[in-house]
């Protein structure tokens, strides 16, 4: 990066930084500490592909993201989401990482295990690492809550889920990209070609990399949607691996070969304060063709 680059971040940031305080000096700051952290939008998502098989047109995925339970986020709060989520009647559910804000720092660790079990998806839940969740020597305790939850930890591989006439697609989850090891390659060793493929990434600016390999769809996480956004400029800071895909669906590809979707998450992590990133479930709806 050149030093003007730099540099104009910098003020950028800055300015945006002075901008915000100004903003929630006001009720602003009552808006953006308790009431928008509060709400939950819930995305509809088409996901379509020609390799989706017909035996899966109309199931249906609930995605979830960036809890960062401690920081701001409560036990009570998750618990109501989980009530929220099983209300959605999901086929499949995906965690796409941070759980807890600071691992090693959580207490209350068994009362989150049965909160997580409520979860019901017939056709299974699955989860992969987020920064957060590696954080503080937390890949092990991150690894023994999801799986008592009865989470699938997916860590570089792949999980096939088959249609009772045989037909499949295939999930796959690779290591977050700030501080673990992502291996796609490695997740894909066992998958067959010509099927369905939906990546787990906790990092939405992996797709860029995904794109090069046989992902039909990537979904993530990460970014907040900016969790603090000032009007006419944007999110005042997004995290590495987060910038160049903050939110929303994108065409990733000289012929949009990838269909990446970004979660904006449900927590918050330092500042607890969320403005114009509403908390988000998202929820995919599976078809085999273009409607
Ligand atoms: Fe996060």
């Amino acid at each position: 990066m050149s030093k003007k680059t730099t540099r104009r971040t910098f003020l950028k940031r800055t300015f945006g930084f002075i901008l915000t305080m100004f903003g929630l000096s006001s009720g602003g700051y009552l808006y953006a500490n308790k009431i928008e952290p509060s709400l939950l939008d819930i995305e509809e998502i088409k996901m379509t592909h020609p390799l989706i098989p017909k035996s899966f047109d109309g199931v249906k995925i609930v995605q979830f993201s960036d809890t960062h339970l401690g920081f701001q986020y409560t036990l009570e709060q998750l618990n109501s989401l989980v009530n929220k989520i099983s209300m959605l009647e999901p086929d499949l559910i995906c965690f796409t990482g941070d759980l807890m804000d600071e691992p090693n720092k959580f207490t209350d660790i068994n009362k989150l295990v049965p909160i997580l079990k409520k979860l019901h998806a017939p056709m299974g839940k699955f989860c992969i690492f987020g920064n957060h969740d590696h954080g503080g020597y937390g890949s092990d305790l991150y690894r023994n809550i999801m799986e008592a939850a009865e989470f699938t930890v997916l860590l570089n591989q792949a999980a096939p889920i088959k249609q009772k006439d045989g037909s499949r697609i295939y999930v796959l989850g690779i290591d977050d990209a700030m501080l673990g090891k992502p291996d796609l390659p490695q997740a894909l060793k066992d998958v067959p070609n010509h099927h369905f493929n939906l990546l787990l990434s906790h990092a939405p600016d992996l797709a860029d990399q995904a794109l090069r390999y046989p992902v039909h769809w990537q979904i993530s996480g990460h970014s907040h949607g900016g969790q603090v956004k000032i009007p006419f400029y944007g999110a005042l800071i997004t995290p590495p691996f987060g910038q160049k895909y903050p939110e929303g669906l994108y065409r990733v590809g000289n012929e949009n070969e990838l269909t990446l979707y970004v979660n904006r998450g449900i927590g918050t992590t330092r500042l607890p304060f969320r403005f114009l990133a509403k908390p988000e479930l998202t929820v995919y709806t599976m078809k085999s063709k273009e409607a």
